[in-house]
């Protein structure tokens, strides 16, 4: 693109603005994943989005589509290759072992909140920048794990009012078992190469796995009878699936064995899973997924360490949320407008707005619109409770005209009791002041808003 052409009113292509109207939907996410993270024990991490490419091409594999063709990828002026990150857990994994975490107790729980970047065919739930919801754990290979961290995906679903799903799981072994039956999968493969699409064709050579969970009907028809990766299991991988099933059991979790599962990413071991909704209309996306890579780490060049995460598709689970009709947060709105005539008010209205916000009173004002009116017509747009008016004759004497909206009353008040006098009204309201200047307290929020 030259720099005379005209500036093209829109983002790239499969990127969106994420306007305030849908902020309530997102910040429901983030407060229900934030506060799962912190009962489960994950602390916040945040990775760069920009790695050195080869760190996502040996981690997530040459051969998958994500690598092959969806990579953001280019060389910085100073000749590094470098990638936008289209995934979270590379990201996180080189930062473990750069900071030597493989010290601190185990399991290591990670969580994250990012966008992320794939080239991708643009469609509904389908974009070319997202953002994941990423939880990732280190240190443990018991199955426990795998069924808490299920557990834990499931969980911030639900508790966003998506009730209704459903979690696919398999076992694609470890890198032994998976040795045998990826030969037994492309002799079987290549038994039907011909009733394969092109694409599958391909992949046959350089990942016969994700035959297996081609959209094409073709594709679906020979997976369905091909060898599957649970029956081939090695003992230790057959022992741990077992048992994870046994947790999941326990849990009353509705899990779905899905021998076709085996995901977009080349890192993983034994268990995969993904969680989808229940909703049958419509077209269907994983709202997110996950699995153990226990090589990972190593591959990397660190020391060896277990490991399992799961990803969240936000845009999905905003798309779901709206679908089954699920609350989004109830977003904080000022209950108190300030107006001002006149120069000298105009002048003294900032301090006496820093004043209300120090109290935690949340207030809207136009300071801009000179009239008495205009302004008040913005106050009633905002249906606010009580406007404050100051004027010549209430600037130069200290005190502010305190309205109720509702019935129209007016009093005067001084200007020093006023934050008081107006946390008293909102109180007897059943408003919460937001933050009594403690920006720890836990209820950041009016849920009367
Ligand atoms: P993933 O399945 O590639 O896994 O992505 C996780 C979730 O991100 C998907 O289930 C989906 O909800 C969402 N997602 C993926 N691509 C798109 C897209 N183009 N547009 C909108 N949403 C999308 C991973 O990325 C792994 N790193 C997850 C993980 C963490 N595994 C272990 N730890």
């Amino acid at each position: 693109m030259k720099a005379d052409e005209p500036i093209l009113l829109q983002p790239p292509r499969g990127m969106k603005d994420i306007l305030p109207e849908e902020q309530p939907y997102w910040e429901q996410i983030r407060r229900v994943a934030e506060r799962l993270a912190r009962d489960y024990g994950f602390l916040r991490i945040d990775v760069p989005l920009l790695e050195y490419a080869n760190l996502f091409t040996r981690s997530i594999g040459e051969g998958t589509d994500i690598v092959e063709k969806e990579m953001y990828s280019f060389a910085t002026r100073g000749g590094d290759k470098v990638a936008l990150r289209p995934e979270l857990t590379a990201g996180i994994c080189r930062a473990y072992i750069q900071h030597g975490m493989n010290v601190l107790p185990k399991p290591v729980k990670l969580f994250s909140l990012g966008p992320v970047y794939r080239y991708e065919r643009p469609q509904e739930g389908r974009y070319r920048e997202h953002y994941q919801v990423n939880f990732d754990a280190f240190g443990e290979q018991d199955p426990i794990l795998d069924a808490q961290i299920i557990q834990v995906a499931c969980r911030v679903v639900q508790n966003l009012g998506i009730k209704s799903i459903q979690v696919q799981l398999n076992s694609i072994g470890c890198s032994e078992c998976r040795k045998e039956y990826r030969e037994l999968l492309t002799n079987y493969l290549e038994s039907k190469k011909n009733k394969l699409c092109e694409n599958c064709k391909r992949r046959l050579e350089s990942n016969p796995l994700r035959v297996l969970d081609c959209k094409e009907d073709k594709c679906s028809q020979v997976a369905a009878l091909a060898p599957q990766s649970i029956d081939h299991l090695c003992v230790e991988c057959r022992i741990h699936f077992k048992s994870l099933l046994e947790y999941l059991d326990e849990l009353d979790l509705p899990y779905t064995i899905n021998p076709n599962l085996v995901r977009g990413l080349d890192y993983y071991t034994k268990t995969v899973f993904e969680i989808w909704s229940g909703q049958d209309e419509g077209k269907k996306h994983s709202l997110g997924g996950g699995g153990r890579y226990d090589k990972l780490i190593t591959t990397m060049g660190g020391e060896d360490t277990p490991a399992i995460g799961f990803g969240l598709g936000v845009e999905r689970l905003v798309l779901e949320m709206k679908k089954v009709q699920a609350k989004p947060y109830r977003m904080l709105r000022p209950k108190i407008f300030l107006a001002q005539i006149g120069d000298l008010a105009k002048k003294k209205s900032l301090k006496l707005f820093a004043e209300l916000e120090k109290n935690g009173i949340l207030t809207a004002e136009s300071f801009g619109r000179g009239s008495l009116k205009s302004q008040l017509r913005s106050a009633d747009r905002l249906k606010v409770e009580i406007t404050l008016i100051l004027g010549q004759k209430e600037a130069l004497d200290n005190t502010v005209i305190v309205k109720n909206m509702a019935t129209g009353v007016q009093e005067i008040v001084r200007m020093d009791k006023l934050a008081e006098i107006i946390k008293k009204k909102l109180k007897a309201d059943n408003v919460i002041v937001y933050h009594e200047n403690n920006p720890h307290s836990a209820e950041h929020g009016s849920r009367n808003g």
